[in-house]
């Protein structure tokens, strides 16, 4: 825990180690910034969060070194189905999803880790408290999940596994709902497929 705090770089206070529930909103929409340090990689996305029907859209950016691909992606875990269009190629691959099904933001049933205040502790309008909780996946990985409070809107996750490291998400200008349930139709090039 401490190592992901350093890794964030925050200075931080530990307030009271209250126990709490924190459900984040299944459904949301947001920027999201992936990095893996380990392997030099750096995905820029909008995303769109289904938690209830199992299934995400993103329209994403992919830098690689100094190299980048653009793909728009609709992966229906539900269905056991990932479209991954090429947006230069226009060329789409279905195939199985990439990994398995995982939350984002804060799980039902996730354990309380602590809460800090990022910012000016005390002057309004200048601060955000944040909670931290972790959860155990089914397969055995590692979940840390950092929220604001009081409405578990997701700021961050952490996902460890054997299979990819350690992973980090960054969410930002989330809006919780989902905007247009089309989203989840493939596009065009993915229809016969
Ligand atoms: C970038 O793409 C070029 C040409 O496709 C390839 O030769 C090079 O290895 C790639 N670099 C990285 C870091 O993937
Ligand atoms: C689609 O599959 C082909 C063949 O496996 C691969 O070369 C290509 O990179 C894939 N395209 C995308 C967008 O995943
Ligand atoms: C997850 O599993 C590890 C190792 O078994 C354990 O130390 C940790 O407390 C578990 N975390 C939660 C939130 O249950």
């Amino acid at each position: 825990m401490y190592t992901l705090l350093c890794l964030l770089g925050l200075s931080v206070v530990v307030l009271g180690q209250i126990p709490r529930a924190c459900d984040s909103p299944p459904q949301w929409e947001s920027r999201e910034i992936r990095i893996d340090r380990e392997q030099n990689f750096e995905i820029r996305r909008l995303l769109t969060y289904d938690a209830t029907n199992r299934r995400e859209r993103r329209l994403e950016e992919i830098e690689i070194g100094s190299n980048r691909t653009f793909v728009d992606e609709v992966i229906l875990w539900n269905e056991n189905v990932q479209y991954t269009l090429d947006l230069k190629t226009r060329k789409c691959n279905k195939t199985v999803p990439y990994r398995p099904w995982r939350e984002r933001g804060v799980p039902p049933g996730s354990r309380f880790d602590f809460e800090v205040v990022v910012g000016a502790a005390g002057v309004e309008n200048e601060h955000v408290n944040i909670l931290y909780f972790s959860w155990n996946s089914t397969d055995g990985d590692r979940n840390l999940g950092m929220v604001t409070s009081p409405n578990c809107v997701p700021i961050q996750n952490y996902h460890l596994s054997q299979k990819y490291g350690l992973e980090e998400s960054t969410y930002y200008d989330v809006t919780v709902g989902i905007k247009d349930p089309m989203n989840f139709i493939p596009p065009e090039e993915c229809a016969n497929l």
